[in-house]
């Protein structure tokens, strides 16, 4: 569906390969640089509307709001394909294609029915032998993300819009607790070793170590028990670990305290403790040129939003690595997301919008 709007704005259609859906219109003259809009298309479990594909949407809004004019620069829509990391456990897959990060080694990363990344791919009729035409060149003079804020700040505000400075580093970690498992009935409570007790006791030290430092965020999302009968003492729990914050030396060491807790839970209850790395991505600082120039629009287009820092993770952290970077926030009531009653206002995206077109036209003027 996506791809037929953008067809009828007169955009170039591909489907990449690492799943990204992307829309070049075109500059004029033709073969200019290219300005990058997007969000991504994949979303969480019981999911809202929002996250992710309104900022697909809002780069197809501000073409049709362009009425044919043409820009020195083109302007390519980007839908980024796995930004969650619901499926392989790994986020930001669409969007390290795009800077050439999608590697061997995650290629290899499988699902729960243990197909890998690269198998996907082929299932979705796509070549990852391609996965270099997905890159992006020196043609590309920056990228701007529109999202949802996720969070209550613009709202506690009245503002509609917000301007990102900052997104949050981020820590994912698969931890594993082994005890053994073993009768119910039969098994005398000083005999134990229940995987679930202790995971259960640090569960607790990661929700204080949140609320102890600051600015600091930590979460276990994920859970599994195992066997998981009521009648069996838990042999195993296997369980994620997400911790952000805005600087990268207090998150390295929340998440160092975190596994030194947790591996003396484990010692003290006679389990094994194992954790393994999925993410280790550093804080991003937005560009300052394009998130003044964002500003700037926003600005003219009446509304005095804040500088913000972003707590959820962004393809625009991965793009910042190599493309000046921009990202326009807009209020999320309630401050409700990753959960089905997620929203945004009509009239802020008409905001967006706007500032979008004002940002267009400023850029116009710089390249
Ligand atoms: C993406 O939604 C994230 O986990 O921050
Ligand atoms: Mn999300
Ligand atoms: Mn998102």
């Amino acid at each position: 569906m996506l791809s037929g709007f953008l067809m009828d704005l007169g955009a170039e259609v591909r489907v990449d390969a690492a799943g990204n859906l992307r829309g070049l219109y075109a500059a004029n003259p033709a073969g200019g640089p290219r300005l990058l809009i997007g969000s991504h298309i994949d979303t969480v479990p019981s999911a809202g509307a929002f996250d992710g594909v309104l900022g697909v949407v809002l780069g197809l809004a501000l073409l049709e709001a362009l009425e044919g004019r043409r820009f020195r620069f083109g302007i390519e829509v980007v839908g980024f394909s796995e930004e969650e990391g619901v499926r392989f456990g790994v986020p930001f897959l669409g969007s390290r294609a795009l800077v050439g990060s999608l590697d061997a080694e995650t290629l290899q990363k499988t699902d729960r029915d243990g197909r890998t990344v690269e198998e996907a791919i082929r299932d979705f009729g796509l070549d990852p032998r391609k996965l270099s035409v997905a890159v992006i060149g020196s043609d590309v003079i920056g990228f701007l993300e529109f999202h949802i804020e996720q969070g209550p700040l613009l709202e506690s505000l009245n503002q509609p819009l917000g301007v990102v400075e900052c997104i949050a580093g981020q820590t994912r970690l698969d931890v594993a607790f082994r005890g053994q498992a073993n009768h119910a009935g039969t098994t005398p409570m000083p005999l134990r070793r229940d995987a679930l007790a202790g995971a259960a006791e640090w569960f607790s030290a990661v929700e204080r170590e949140g609320f102890g430092t600051d600015g600091l965020v930590a979460t276990v999302g994920r859970v599994k028990v195992r066997p998981g009968a009521s009648n069996i003492i838990p042999g195993q729990v296997e369980a994620s670990l997400d911790v952000r914050h805005a600087r990268d030396d207090v998150r390295r060491k929340a998440v160092d305290s975190l596994i030194g807790a947790a591996r003396r839970i484990a010692a003290g209850r006679a389990l094994q403790f194992q954790c393994s790395p999925i993410l280790d991505h550093p804080a991003v600082t937005c560009d300052s040129g394009m998130t003044d120039l964002l500003e700037r629009a926003m600005t003219s287009a009446g509304y005095q939003g804040p500088r913000m820092t972003s707590g959820a993770g962004h393809d625009a952290m991965v793009l910042a690595s190599t493309v000046p970077t921009s990202m326009l926030f807009l209020r999320s009531p309630g401050g409700v997301s990753h959960h089905p009653d997620e929203s945004v206002w009509p009239s802020d995206v008409a905001a967006a919008i706007e500032t979008g077109l004002r940002f267009l036209a400023e850029l116009e003027e710089e390249v």
